[in-house]
């Protein structure tokens, strides 16, 4: 399918307590209307998965939780990627941490050797705690590597 930039759909999926991930996500978010991208931003429980194959490309921002595992918020998210063949969809994965612990960011090593065989993965991204103004070229970066996938 040839994309535009005004008709690709891309999702931004998070989940977050204290707020760091939220962060993440909205970094990313302005990171794609930086480059002329309309991406959804939403919380994982509210998460649309009936309309997993509307989207062109889904980025999923979360914590690490317990000993590197993935919050429960987001197991359906998981669940739901790790069901079905989706390797039309480009994805993305990025999450903070803490490097306290010993597993850092495990939650998105997880994610991203699912994703690595149930999609088409694009970029992954560890941030440490609340995004610092020096994440943001690595956010740019990121948001470059899922739209050159989607070849735009
Ligand atoms: C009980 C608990 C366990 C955690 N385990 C990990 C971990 O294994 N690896 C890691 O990198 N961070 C771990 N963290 C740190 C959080 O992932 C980190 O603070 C994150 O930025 C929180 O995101 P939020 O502000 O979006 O909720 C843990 C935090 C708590 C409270």
């Amino acid at each position: 399918m040839a994309l535009t930039n005004c008709d690709t759909r891309i999702g931004i999926v998070y989940t977050s307590v204290s707020g760091n991930t939220k962060d993440l996500a909205e970094c990313l978010k302005t990171g794609f209307l930086q480059c002329g991208l309309s991406p959804i931003l939403g919380e994982a429980r509210g998460f649309p998965f009936e309309k997993l194959k509307d989207f062109d490309a889904i980025i999923i921002a979360t914590y690490t939780w317990g000993n590197g595992e993935i919050p429960g918020s987001m197991r359906p998210v998981y669940e739901a990627f790790e069901q079905q063949n989706l390797k039309n969809i480009v994805t993305g994965i990025a999450g903070t941490g803490d490097r306290f612990y010993p597993n850092f960011c495990g939650a998105v090593d997880v994610f991203r050797d699912m994703l690595y065989v149930r999609t088409t993965l694009a970029a992954s991204l560890k941030v440490e705690l609340a995004p610092q103004d020096s994440d943001f070229p690595r956010c740019i970066r990121f948001v470059e590597s899922i739209l050159k996938r989607l070849g735009q």
